[in-house]
């Protein structure tokens, strides 16, 4: 199937059960497509399980899904050794991380180690258990939920974790005739359980292929990188964007530009792509967060002073 065609037909799948919501949809379509993390932050209600299990079903692949709770342990995510009792041997059972898509779902709802289980495989594609490493399935991506961190009995993300994260997004209420839409389009059936895969395995690896192949001209890739050491010297910000934010901001732009169909970056790709790689990799300073300022409001006063190239 051309690319565009692939590119229409995921968009209408997943908007026919996300309603009124093109938006997150595009923005994690990108970060799948960029081959990176999901992370989809918002209230209670607005969609994000149904995204992110509407998101693995479309893409013909295996997909497993864990709910992150106080009580999980490392174990239930990675897997780990387990006696077969007629041999009296251990053997590697393998967790619900060997798959192509792990749904994540409430991940600050798990312990900080549980949670950090999840890094090696997030960054390296393998975990190591006992001393022993086990490379993961291709594709591997995480989409992860999580309600905004000042909800009781939860432990938010720390900084190097959501850095793991391509892209961060949040869904949002819809629009009234989009929610009547969906009052009436759930009264007799469900349009999740009713969605196919809409591309197979061999299809997103290619697409994926494509999006690395996604010209960014020297100059445009400067933009990227004069917009990230501003956030590094921005005095309203006790920590700004890492190296792997930088690599980010490429690999997303790419995949910004491949949904628009054309096979270079521009300026206002980066620009697109800009808040949702970059807000959830910065710090506010607690004057900055006090005086009523927000992580989304620091970037676009960056891309407001940083000199675009033409
Ligand atoms: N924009 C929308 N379009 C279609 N259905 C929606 C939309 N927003 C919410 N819903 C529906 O509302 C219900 C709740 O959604 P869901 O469980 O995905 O929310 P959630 O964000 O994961 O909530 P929680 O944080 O409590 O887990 C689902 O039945 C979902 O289909
Ligand atoms: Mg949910």
């Amino acid at each position: 199937m051309p690319h565009h065609e692939l590119v229409r037909g995921l968009r209408e799948g997943l908007c026919g059960v996300l309603r009124g919501k093109p938006l997150a949809v595009d923005l994690a379509l990108i970060g799948i497509f960029a081959s990176g993390h999901v992370l989809l932050e918002d209230v209670p209600g607005v969609g994000k399980t149904t995204l992110a299990k509407a998101l693995a079903k479309a893409f013909g692949v295996r997909f497993s899904r864990v709910q992150f709770t106080p009580d999980l342990l490392p174990g239930d995510i990675t897997g780990g050794l387990v006696l077969a009792p007629d041999k009296g041997t251990f053997s590697f059972h393998r967790g619900p991380v060997f798959t192509n898509v792990l749904l994540a779902d409430e991940i600050n709802r798990a312990s900080p180690r549980t949670q950090a289980s999840l890094l090696e495989a997030m960054n390296e594609a393998q975990v190591t258990v006992d001393g022993e490493t086990h490379s993961l399935d291709s594709p591997f991506f995480v989409i992860a939920t999580q309600n905004p961190a000042d909800y009781q009995g939860t432990y938010p993300l720390p900084e190097a974790q959501l850095d793991r994260f391509l892209v961060r997004l949040s869904i949002g209420y819809p629009d009234p005739a989009d929610e009547l839409a969906m009052l009436f389009a759930r009264q007799h059936d469900d349009p999740l359980a009713a969605l196919q895969a809409l591309c197979s395995r061999a299809e997103l690896l290619d697409v994926q292929r494509a999006v690395r192949e996604v010209e960014v001209k020297p100059i445009v890739a400067s933009y990227m990188l004069a917009i990230v050491r501003a956030s590094r010297v921005d005095p309203a910000l006790s920590l700004g964007v890492s190296p792997r934010g930088s690599l980010a901001l490429f690999r997303a732009a790419q995949a910004q530009a491949f949904m628009s169909g054309r096979d270079y970056v521009t300026p206002e790709d980066v620009q697109a792509i800009a808040p949702a790689t970059l807000c959830h990799r910065i710090a506010l300073r607690d004057e900055a967060r006090y005086g009523g300022s927000s992580d989304r409001e620091v970037v676009a006063r960056i891309l407001g002073a940083v000199r675009v190239p033409v």
